[in-house]
């Protein structure tokens, strides 16, 4: 049994997916706790209905950064975490803090790395005319958005797109990806092997989201990418 420790700063909807997943597909693991680094994530009370226990270190009560990561490490490590998920967790880490949880600390980024890590990646993808876009499963290396991919998903772009179109199109396909290589990461099928990740036995790291058909029934002739 693998204990799974979740980090989240709002909505939390990447936590309820795996949550939900592993709950329904049994696996060997028990989320251990969610944590937030803001009291009022959305997704807290989620956790908490679910039986899961919740905790809070606010980052506004750590003048240095370094101060807050040693506050959430104690915090995480009270829960012994084979795994540590960042679900929309908005804060930048400290090396210290990320080496701490090498090879054991996994992060949903919603593009395809190596383009546009940071923040508005959807308008990044938009204002670089990008015709497809996606999100990106990988473990968490010192430099922000950046280490080894266990998964992709890419969606296409579609004309008339606005970022919170194309937001909600990716986050989709985020709620099967991230479930799906914590999972792997839980059933020990991932071996890191410096930069890349094998996964034991294979299979596909990626997801392509074909909704043509569904786009051709609701939209005009003509406007396909
Ligand atoms: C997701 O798009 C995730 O990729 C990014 O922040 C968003 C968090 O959403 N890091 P949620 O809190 O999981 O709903």
């Amino acid at each position: 049994m693998k204990n799974l420790v979740i980090l989240i700063s709002g909505r939390g909807s990447n936590m309820e997916a795996i949550v939900r997943a592993c709950a329904h597909d049994a696996w060997p693991a028990k989320i251990a706790a969610v944590i937030a680094n803001r009291p009022d994530a959305a997704g807290l009370a989620f956790a908490a209905s679910h039986g899961i226990a919740t905790a809070v270190v606010d980052h506004r009560q750590y003048p240095e950064r370094a101060a807050f990561d040693a506050a959430l490490a104690q915090t995480i490590d009270g829960y012994a975490p084979d795994l540590v998920v960042l679900a929309g967790f908005m804060r930048v880490l400290t090396e210290g803090f990320v080496d701490h949880y090498s090879g054991r600390m996994l992060n949903i980024h919603p593009s395809l790395l190596p383009s546009f890590p940071g923040l508005k990646t959807h308008q990044q993808a938009l204002d670089a005319g990008c015709r497809v876009h996606g999100a990106t499963v990988h473990f968490v290396t010192s430099r922000l958005d950046h280490g080894p991919i266990v998964a992709q998903s890419a969606v296409p772009v579609r004309a008339g797109d606005d970022a919170a179109a194309l937001a909600a199109r990716v986050l989709a396909t985020e709620h099967v990806i991230y479930p799906r290589a914590v999972r792997w990461f839980v059933e020990g099928r991932v071996t890191l092997d410096g930069a890349h990740v094998t996964l034991t036995p294979p299979e596909p790291q990626w997801l392509f989201l074909d909704d043509t058909n569904a786009h051709a029934n609701t939209q005009t002739a003509g406007e396909g990418v």
